[in-house]
Parts: C-alpha cells; structure tokens; sequence
C-alpha cells in the first residue's frame, strides 16, 4: 500500500469516440478549432449515464479525460513534433507517451442525444476510450496570462508564415485522389502543414532521406516521397507504409491499418523493385 492507497487503480471506459481519423497521422496535436468537425462520444449502456449527462445542455466545451489506448511505451524525454529537434520533459509536453497515458481535451459540444454527445473538433482517433467528462467552466479553468514556458517560443517561432511552399507531382495527386474517392483516406491536409514549416529529418515527425533525390515521411498507415529545391517542396509519390510480403503474411497481416487498401493500391501501382 502506499499512503493508503492501492499502488495500481482501475479504471473503466465509460464510452468510446467515434472519429473520422483512423490513424494517429490524421489527428491534430490539439483539436483544430476552425475545422467544421463532427464526432461522437457514445457513453455505454446500462450504467444510467443517461441520468449522468442531465444538465451538460447549456455548457458549449467540455473536458474529455481519455486513455492514448494505442500507445504501449512511455519515455522520460520525449521530440515534440513541432519546434526544433530537442527532446524535453515528458510532463512539460502533451506526448501521448506518458507513464499513465492519459489524455485531456477541451472539446466543443454541440449537442447531447440520450447516451450521445455530439462533439466539434478533437484529437483523439476512432474508438479511443472515455474516462469521464466535466464541464468547462472559463471562470475556473481558462488562465490566459499564464506563461507557457517552452510551448511560448515556439508559437512565436511559428506565427511566421511557413517557409515552404507544398505542391504534388501529377503522380502523387493521382493516387492521393484515388485513395480519397476509393477509401476515404485523406492525409494531404496534415501532409502540407508539416512540409510546409519544416521538410528536414525528424524522427517525431518521421521523415528520413531515402536517397541522394528523395525524402520519406511517414503518414500514418502511409508514407509519402518528396523532393526539396529551395523553398519548394514537392510530393513525388505516395506508398503503403507496409511492404506488400509483409500484406500478405498470415502472421503479421491481421489488425494492419488500411490492409485492403494497401493491397489494392499495389495493383495499380506496383512496389518499386
Ligand atoms: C499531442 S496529444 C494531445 C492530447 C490531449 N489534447 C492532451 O493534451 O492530453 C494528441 C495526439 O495523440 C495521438 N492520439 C490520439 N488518440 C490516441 C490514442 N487513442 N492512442 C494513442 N495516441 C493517440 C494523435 O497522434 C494526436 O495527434
């Protein structure tokens, strides 16, 4: 025991988010306010959280306390994706890779329907599991003249309009569209803003040097090749994060994101030899 209390707590989910994004890649670092985003929080039944919610209508935000379910690791120091390569303090970031990887979002509600909470936009992805809600009340939770210490410097590093320009090569575009008619998949947005603050390597932002031409980033299930000519970034071409043996193996191949898609994007546009 210790202080009385039992070293290890449970927790049970009281719900789940459904979201449109599938992969970590798609979900913003905080919710992106101006984006006309729908999601919902469906609480689970038989709980009476029907009763629990009574009284929410009438509070425009409130904070979701969740779980980075997706995450198995945590590390001391973390590379924060925005701002130069240096790592910091896990607790002076909003990693997901924390010793008890709990999230916590500010997030609009629009409306609650019985068990439903119908959110504006938020960073957590699809079937990430909901610990408890509470209102956002300015008055006590909102401290504007804060300092906010490192995060400060570097907003004021990125007020400046992004260095780079982001175009996509015939090819690119033409899979990127293929994959947003097809599949609803669409990582394009999330693709420019990184490219256009920052194209160099970075491991948090998962972008390496393919060859003496080429850049690699990482999108998710998805990684995308990019060449760089002064300010000029330009997407080359889009692959499937896995390659197609690893597809297609009966160990690995169950529980892949976008398996199927991936598969049929290599019919169209074979692995490079
Ligand atoms: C930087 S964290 C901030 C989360 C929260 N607003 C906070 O401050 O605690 C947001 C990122 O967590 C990742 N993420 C979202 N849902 C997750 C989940 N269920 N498991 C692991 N990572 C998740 C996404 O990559 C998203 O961009």
């Amino acid at each position: 025991m210790l202080g009385g209390l039992a070293p290890e707590l449970t927790l049970h989910p009281i719900g789940f988010i459904r979201t449109h994004k599938q992969v970590k890649f798609q979900a913003r670092h905080q919710p992106a306010e101006i984006e006309a985003e729908r999601n919902v929080l469906e609480l689970l039944p038989g709980a009476n959280y029907e009763q629990a919610l009574q009284d929410l209508t009438g509070f425009s935000r409130v904070w979701l306390v969740w779980w980075f379910h997706r995450n198995t690791d945590w590390r001391p120091r973390v590379m924060p994706p925005r701002g130069p390569a240096r790592r910091r303090g896990v607790f002076a970031t909003r990693s997901p890779h924390r010793p008890n990887p709990l999230g916590l979002t500010p997030v609009q509600l629009i409306k609650v329907e019985g068990r439903k909470l119908i959110l504006g936009p938020c960073d957590l992805v699809d079937g990430t599991p909901v610990f408890d809600i509470k209102p956002y009340i300015p008055a006590y939770d909102a401290f504007p003249g804060e300092s906010a210490g490192w995060i400060a410097q570097v907003d004021a590093a990125l007020a400046v309009p992004p260095e780079f320009t982001v175009a996509f090569a015939p090819l690119a575009e033409k899979q990127a569209e293929w994959l947003q008619a097809g599949w609803q998949i669409d990582f394009r947005p999330r693709l420019v803003e990184l490219l256009a603050r920052d194209p160099s390597p970075h491991r948090t932002r998962r972008i390496t040097r393919r060859d003496d031409r080429e850049f690699l980033i990482g999108c998710g299930a998805w990684r995308a090749g990019f060449t760089v000519a002064e300010n000029a970034v330009t997407v080359e071409v889009i692959e499937p994060g896995y390659p197609q043996r690893f597809l297609n193996d009966p160990a690995k191949r169950n529980g892949l994101p976008d398996r199927d898609a991936q598969l049929a994007f290599l019919e169209l546009w074979p692995e490079r030899a």
